[in-house]
């Protein structure tokens, strides 16, 4: 294979089409990340080199060469009830805590969703909350997983997972009651599970108020990739989509201080979450 280098200049303006369009801040010495994931693309698009097409990325009209190397560059790494404790809090606290409020439907954002596990995750855990709780909440559970990536949002919406992505994170008694043995190496998440989410495509830097009112969002290990401007403007327009009292779980290396001073930080014994102010 033809080993395709990137000029100083070319990787600084590759850098900042990147951050304009999706928010993903490049450090100086990604030249590798770059080359490898965009050369893949060149023959697709029929480019000779990487200049002509990051050159290319200048004009206005390129919307399909554009989204294919955002997807090209994002990292979708997941897995299944990732870092467990969202998943315990969701299960031992905040489930009871909205079904208080009666109201007809509970609403999660899965924000940077990838290929569906968060999503999926938090439905198996409200009905592992309904079996240990029955009567509780009679509304509906809604979980809208967004993200940009239109190739992990066709995986989310199959919901077919195989044995070595299900190994992440997920037991073999979850393994057993959420989901179908297709009898292909593959395991579908099983419909009582899969209805309760939707997947669409969205870009966080873009307008999300279509989105409706959420009591718990989701937006875990994305942040960490964004300036401190674009964090900080995410996380103000996610306080605006959240009910009163409404929650937000962030990842493990993410917090809102320092770019936001809308949430107050909420200890439980499993971990901490935000809360709207
Ligand atoms: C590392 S994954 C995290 C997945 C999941 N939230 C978790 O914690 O396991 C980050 C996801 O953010 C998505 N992403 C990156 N930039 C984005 C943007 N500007 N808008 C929406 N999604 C974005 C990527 O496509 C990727 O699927």
């Amino acid at each position: 294979m033809t080993q395709h280098t990137l000029s100083k200049q070319d990787y600084e303006s590759f850098r900042k089409f990147l951050e304009d369009a999706c928010g993903i801040v490049l450090g100086e010495n990604k030249h590798y990340l770059v080359t490898s994931r965009l050369s893949r693309l060149l023959d697709e698009f029929n480019f000779s080199s990487l200049s002509g097409m990051i050159e290319k990325l200048k004009q206005v009209n390129n919307t399909e060469l554009k989204e294919k190397i955002i997807d090209a560059m994002t990292t979708n790494e997941t897995s299944w009830f990732r870092d467990k404790y969202p998943f315990e809090i969701l299960h031992d606290e905040l489930f009871t805590e909205i079904a208080a409020a009666k109201k007809p439907a509970m609403r999660i954002w899965s924000a940077a969703s990838s290929s569906g596990q968060e999503a999926y995750s938090i439905s198996m855990t409200f009905s592992e909350y309904q079996t240990k709780n029955p009567g509780k909440f009679s509304g509906r559970l809604e979980i809208i997983g967004t993200d940009i990536s239109p190739t992990v949002l066709k995986l989310a919406r199959e919901g077919k997972y195989d044995e070595l992505s299900l190994a992440r994170g997920l037991s073999a008694e979850r393994l057993k009651r959420f989901f179908i043995d297709q009898g292909d190496g593959g395991f579908k998440v099983r419909p009582e599970i899969a209805s309760r989410c939707k997947f669409s495509e969205l870009n966080l830097l873009k307008n999300y108020s279509i989105l409706g009112k959420f009591d718990i969002i989701f937006c875990r290990n994305v942040l960490i990739y964004f300036s401190a401007d674009i964090k900080t403007d995410i996380l103000t327009r996610m306080a605006k989509l959240l009910n009163p009292g409404g929650y937000l779980f962030l990842g493990g290396s993410e917090s809102p201080t320092g770019y936001c001073n809308l949430y107050e930080m909420v200890k439980f014994k499993a971990g901490v979450v935000y809360r709207l102010k």
